[in-house]
């Protein structure tokens, strides 16, 4: 049944020969994951608190959506959007029945969704003559060029040559700077509720709200990108529940598919008729096996309750790493928003990644200092624990090297 894997290093020999090198890797090849769980070739076993850079919700393979996608791979892989699916039209359903009851264009990632809010707000804006998008620094929005710009930080901007027209830039929570940079020509106000890449930040209080009333006064769309914070990840559907402040278009990839590839952009039916036919496509985007896949994710978070595991989560990292920065000096602060988790260091975090991994736990550091946990929400609090446990090792036995070496 299972073939005979190839060593990491066999597998490192690989990719330095076919591989494009634009990722750091580390000299690790995953081969199978259960649960929060993932193993090597050489068959051990690591705590995966960022799992699949936080698309595996519920854990690696998780079985309902396992059996869910085999049984569709032998019944309709793949058909155009020239046809109507039930899947397609169920999927759409969910979501508009656990968001602000608009309907949805599926596509593949998280940069496509915003791609194609961005397509939309200017076709929105079109009969005004608006196309400007006001963006906040920090934010993170994708990979393509139209994302990379509308993603204010400057170092994803190096040497890509003119960047697309009509994005401006506000610091993130900062009212008065982004309603200076509105004009006749600004379409639309594009945010994410909480940063996830940024380092966990979270927005001022009343911030998304004025926001919102900002947007109503221009008569702008006010997007939410919660590729990173949606479908349950901080503990609600979307994280604007939290904020009680309802979006006019919301984009979602990562965990949407509970694991698999896909992603999707949501609005309101009349904000969506600026989409007409022949403006936007994606070959791909809202097939059989991503609306399986996607169904039988949201049907499991309901059935074991694991929103509201997603919020037990939160506390526990939060009261372990209170607990560990009134311990340990490299710890400045906590960021936690249900299973969104962020760790600000007084140092770089790049070591403290290093040494996780040597203890068989893998965690991100994102902005060079924030420790970013994107763990899955059906984690059991032993498990939580357990990654926190050598979290705080690590960044003890850190904080006595330091303290050392000026000794
Ligand atoms: C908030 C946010 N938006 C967009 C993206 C881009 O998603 P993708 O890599 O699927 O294109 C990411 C990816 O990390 C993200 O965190």
């Amino acid at each position: 049944m299972s073939h005979k894997h190839l060593s990491s290093a066999e597998t490192v020999k690989l990719f330095q020969q076919y591989v494009v090198p634009n990722y750091g890797r580390y000299p690790v090849s995953l081969v199978r994951g259960e649960g929060a769980y993932v193993w090597d070739t050489e068959g051990n076993r690591y705590l995966d608190l960022f799992c699949g850079w936080g698309c595996n919700l519920l854990g690696h393979c998780p079985p309902e959506v396992v059996e869910a996608v085999r049984e569709q791979l032998g019944l309709l892989i793949h058909v155009p959007n020239t046809w109507h699916t039930e899947l397609q039209g169920l999927w759409a359903k969910a979501l508009s029945e656990r968001s602000f009851g608009g309907q949805a264009f599926f596509c593949n990632s998280g940069a496509e969704a915003n791609e194609a809010a961005i397509k939309l707000a200017r076709l929105h804006g079109a009969p005004r003559r608006r196309y400007k998008i006001v963006t906040f620094e920090g934010g993170f929005h994708g990979r393509t060029l139209a994302t990379t710009t509308a993603t204010a930080q400057p170092k994803y901007h190096e040497d890509l040559g003119p960047l697309m027209a009509g994005f401006a830039y506000a610091p993130f929570g900062d009212l008065d700077a982004a309603t200076r940079l509105i004009d006749d020509e600004t379409a639309a106000l594009m945010i994410e509720p909480i940063q996830g890449e940024g380092g966990i930040r979270l927005p001022p209080e009343g911030f998304l709200a004025a926001l919102r009333e900002l947007a109503d006064r221009h008569e702008l769309l006010l997007i939410f990108d919660e590729v990173q914070t949606g479908c349950g990840r901080t503990g609600d559907w979307f994280a604007y529940q939290r904020f009680d402040v309802v979006p006019d278009v919301m984009t979602l990839s990562k965990a949407l598919c509970g694991g698999l590839v896909g992603g999707a952009m949501l609005t309101s039916a009349e904000t969506a008729k600026s989409l007409r036919p022949g403006m936007h496509a994606c070959t791909f985007g809202g097939n059989p096996i991503a609306a399986r896949a996607s169904l039988a994710f949201i049907e499991a978070v309901e059935r074991d309750n694991l929103l509201e595991n997603a919020r037990r989560l939160g506390e526990v990292f939060r009261s372990r790493f209170e607990q560990l920065r009134g311990e340990c000096d490299l710890v400045r602060d906590v960021r936690v928003r249900g299973a969104m988790v962020g760790l600000e260091l007084s140092i770089e975090g790049a070591e403290t990644v290093r040494s996780c991994l040597e203890r068989k736990l893998l965690v991100n550091c994102t902005q060079r200092t924030v420790i970013r946990l994107l763990p899955p929400i059906n984690l059991s609090e032993e498990q939580a624990h357990e990654g926190c446990d050598i979290i705080a090792e690590v960044l003890k036995t850190q904080a006595d090297n330091s303290a050392g070496g000026e000794g």
